[in-house]
Parts: C-alpha cells; sequence; structure tokens
C-alpha cells in the first residue's frame, strides 16, 4: 500500500544529518518508483540522485523544509539514466550554487539536458574522488558497469550510509512499496530480475562487493525499491556475490550458440 510520506531521517547527530526524501502515491502510475536523499552537514547540503520531472515538486517541497535549496551545495548523480537527471534544469534554477557531479563520460552529454550546466559540472574520474560538505566527506565509489559505464556509489562517511545507485534496486508490483527491507528472502524476489537485466557483468558486480565491504557501510539505500540496515546488509552483499548478471546470463539469449 502505497500512501503520500514526507521526509525520513536516516542519520541525526546534530550537526549531520541523512534523509530519504518522500513518495507520493501518484508517481506508483507515473514510472518506476524512485529514492532520492538529503546529506546536511552544518549549512551545506548535498542532493543524491535528484530525479526526474514528476517528482521534482516532491522532492523541491521536501528538501526546501529541511534546508534552503540555495545551501545546496552539489546534485550528485550516479549516472546518466532519465529516472536520475531529467529533473536537472528545474534543480539549476532552484539550487543556483549547487555543482553537479557525475562521471567524467558524462559531462559532455549533461548539456544537452541543462544548457546552462557549461562551469558547473564536475566530472567523477574513473577512480572515484571525494567530496567535502560541511565538515564531513561523501566519496564517489566507482560502480561501472552497474549499470552504467560511468557510474558511481556515494559513500557518506559520517552516517555510514552507502547511496548504491541501481545496485539493491527492487521493482514493486503496482500498489506494494515499503521503506526498509525486513523479509530478505521475499524482497529478493523483486530484485533479481532487474540485477540480472539491468546489470552488466558478473565480474563488476563482485568488484564492487569486494570494494564495499572494505568501507563496511551501516546502511545501503539504493536508488529504487527498499533500504538494507542492521543483518540486511550483510544478506545483501552475500547475495550480490552469488548472482550472475548481463551478458553472463543473457548472451545465448541474445546471440544464440
Ligand atoms: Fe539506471
Ligand atoms: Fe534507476
Amino acid at each position: 500500500m502505497i500512501r503520500n510520506m514526507n521526509s525520513y531521517p536516516l542519520y541525526d547527530d546534530g550537526e549531520h544529518r541523512v534523509y530519504w526524501l518522500g513518495i507520493e502515491e501518484a508517481e506508483d502510475e507515473k514510472g518506476i518508483l524512485t529514492n532520492q536523499y538529503l546529506v546536511i552537514d552544518g549549512n551545506e547540503g548535498a542532493l543524491i540522485e535528484p530525479g526526474g520531472f514528476f517528482v521534482f515538486s516532491r522532492v523541491l517541497k521536501n528538501v526546501s523544509s529541511l534546508i534552503p535549496p540555495t545551501q545546496i551545495r552539489y546534485l550528485m548523480y550516479s549516472h546518466q539514466d532519465p529516472d536520475v537527471v531529467a529533473g536537472l534544469n528545474l534543480w539549476f534554477e532552484y539550487a543556483p550554487l549547487a555543482k553537479v557531479a557525475v562521471s567524467k563520460l558524462w559531462v559532455r552529454f549533461i548539456p544537452h539536458m541543462a544548457v546552462l550546466s557549461a562551469g558547473r559540472t564536475i566530472g567523477i574520474p574513473d577512480k572515484g574522488t571525494e567530496f567535502k560538505l560541511g565538515n564531513s566527506v561523501i566519496k564517489a565509489i566507482p560502480s561501472h558497469y552497474l549499470h552504467s559505464p560511468g557510474n558511481f556509489s556515494f559513500y557518506d562517511e559520517k552516517s555510514g550510509i552507502l547511496f548504491s545507485t541501481d545496485i539493491g534496486a527492487a521493482a514493486f508490483p503496482e500498489g506494494e512499496w515499503y521503506l526498509f527491507v525486513e523479509d530478505f528472502e521475499e524482497h529478493v524476489k523483486l530484485m533479481e530480475g532487474f540485477h540480472q537485466r539491468y546489470m552488466s557483468s558478473t565480474k563488476a558486480l563482485r568488484a564492487w562487493v569486494r570494494s564495499v565491504r572494505k568501507l563496511n557501510p551501516k546502511v545501503i539505500a539504493p536508488q529504487h525499491g527498499a533500504i538494507f540496515r542492521d543483518e540486511n546488509v550483510g544478506k545483501f552483499l552475500d547475495w550480490l556475490e552469488s548472482l550472475e548478471v548481463g551478458i553472463d546470463v543473457f548472451e545465448k539469449e541474445f546471440y544464440g550458440d
């Protein structure tokens, strides 16, 4: 059951705060459900996966209740899909001081969406980088080929929350939704098909799991579906490690023997 919901705090130590940015029932009919997140440190904000056109008014409303959009320093995009970037022109207007962070592979593609993007885009190198937000650091973690060839997860060091882009995405059937994974085995049924078809490479997926284990995140928050916390973080990483995806699954189907 989907009901309108405003932002929900994932972390708050007084100085540093992280929020999931809500949902509206009507979104279910318009397109795949998406998650947006806001990290605030002191008086600076970073909007993670700002989202597409039809979620913009909801995200803006919920961001504005937490921090003036003029204090958003970064618009952080894991990759170039429409459900991630399509609201960019609107964000440029409402968050005039924000810089766009996106893989360097997409820097020359972004101007096709936003005429004003020249000089406002930070191209993240393939190996990743660090962004300073107030007194905190958000790391861009390479997630290439999962699924875009230039793809990053974002790790908020202070909260231990990993924003995992489409990795961990669940496609809910219409009318179904929940914020946190409770029954992992049931939740796998909503993730499996998505990962097999949208993720490109088993090798890339296993490399990502290895790098994420070193970070030891407390929470994994994907761009679609539900959030993993507590023992479900480990269960999720174990499941990914055993999964075959992309061309390894579909080679025969696409190209025959
Ligand atoms: Fe995507
Ligand atoms: Fe997505």
